[in-house]
């Protein structure tokens, strides 16, 4: 989709201020671009499709079409599938109560919805200097003050500049985080940082939302607890089941205290009426077979063996001075080239010549700022370890031609 505004013409009519400038995030590009070229791509955080677990899912939706056709009608959420997810979340240590979920389109929708509940047009919104082109997208319409904090690429979000920015007196309305296996800078924030995290949410009233989406794809044996885990009254908590299961189904929830259950019902009514009631229901009758988690346990053990593909053949192919480090969850490898070089001109390079894809660091920026253009993320979900090997090598002969 080509935006028209070369074709300027005097029978326009005019748009919303916020909406005049707006363009397509780099991933959405990106997901046009791949889809024509056939390349190998590292660029989007996209599930493996050859994992669905695809016999299960037609299983469960041919339940739910022999046993509930009103599963096809506009309806109320499906309570079942609560109770599910409940269960669920007791497996990342979080205690919450069915009342205490809300299901939403994706954790896209949950996104959107509490940034419509909780920001005040051009009101403040404390996030990271790097984060989700999504999230940033979300909150555009109100035009905020961006209050972003640097991130340590060991520990997380620099908990010390949060503090230093509340005591110096910001006010967000909110503070976001994505606790594992950040997009696009691939740490988990340390426990530390977690517990400081939701200790001054607590001291200055401001809600987290914390974005898990990645809190179920975990490589290690061991993995701290969410922070909707250390308190239930100031942090507003997003899943998926995009990851774990499939994101057509853009079936995932928000975990947030029951007194906000009424406004958020009301705000996704006016956004979409009801989340897909059909897609509720087949994945709460999968959910039923009993196999989600062994499905999750292969996934983990699938995307880890393609993490470590990619992680050696980024320690053969990539040139000396360049660094990245292991991740513990998520789907991405953040990598620090050699300042020299520009990814967005390496990108350029290795589409057209090499035909691989990946995000330029720089295309992350918060609050339109530049910076991290010697940076990339890669992804490691959506491709064999094979076509792994293959596409670094390829990737690294497009870093001999700009000169790495
Ligand atoms: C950090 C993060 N949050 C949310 C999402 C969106 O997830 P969903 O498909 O559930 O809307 C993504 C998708 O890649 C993501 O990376």
């Amino acid at each position: 989709m080509k935006d028209t505004n070369d074709h300027q013409s005097d029978e326009r009519f005019s748009l919303a201020e916020w909406a005049r400038s707006i363009k397509w995030s780099a991933l959405q590009e990106m997901l046009q671009q791949d889809a024509r070229t056939g390349s190998i791509s590292f660029a989007l955080g996209l599930p493996a499709v050859e994992l669905f677990p695809t016999k299960a899912l037609a299983q469960a939706v041919a339940q739910v079409m022999s046993t509930n056709p009103a599963a096809l009608q506009y309806g109320a959420p499906c309570e079942k599938l609560k109770t599910q997810i409940a269960r669920l979340m007791s497996e990342r240590g979080v205690a919450c109560r069915k009342e205490q979920i809300f299901l939403c389109a994706g954790a896209q929708q949950g996104m959107s919805l509490l940034a419509r509940l909780l920001l005040d047009p051009g009101g403040q919104a404390m996030m990271e200097e790097m984060a989700y082109t999504g999230f940033q997208q979300a909150i555009e319409p109100f035009r905020p003050l961006i209050l972003s904090v640097p991130t340590d690429l060991d520990a997380g979000i620099e908990v010390d500049r949060v503090s230093s920015l509340l005591k110096g007196g910001a006010r967000p309305s909110f503070i976001y985080v994505v606790t594992e296996g950040h997009n696009p800078l691939a740490v988990s924030i340390s426990i530390e940082r977690r517990v400081r995290l939701v200790e001054l949410a607590r001291q200055y009233k401001i809600p987290i939302i914390e974005d898990d989406a990645y809190g179920f794809l975990r490589y290690g044996s061991t993995c701290a607890p969410p922070l909707r885990a250390l308190d239930e009254q100031w942090v507003l908590y997003i899943g998926t089941f995009s990851k774990i299961l499939a994101p057509a189904f853009r079936v995932g929830w928000i975990v947030a205290p029951e007194w906000l259950m009424y406004r958020l019902s009301i705000v996704k009514e006016a956004s979409d009426i009801d989340t897909s009631t059909f897609a509720q229901h087949v994945v709460s009758s999968y959910i039923d077979q009993g196999s989600l988690p062994e499905h999750i346990a292969e996934l983990r053990s699938e995307y880890k063996r393609r993490r470590d593909s990619m992680l050696l053949a980024l320690g053969k192919h990539f040139p000396h001075g360049s660094r990245w480090r292991e991740p513990n969850s998520g789907l991405f490898i953040w990598v620090e080239l050699p300042k020299t070089i520009d990814t967005t001109e390496l990108l350029k390079v290795a589409s057209e010549t090499e035909r691989v894809t990946f995000i330029p660091g720089s295309s992350f920026c918060v609050n339109g700022k530049t910076g991290y253009s010697n940076c990339l993320r890669l992804n490691f979900s959506n491709s064999s370890p094979e076509r792994i090997e293959e596409g670094i090598e390829r990737l690294s002969r497009a870093l001999q031609a700009v000169g790495a």
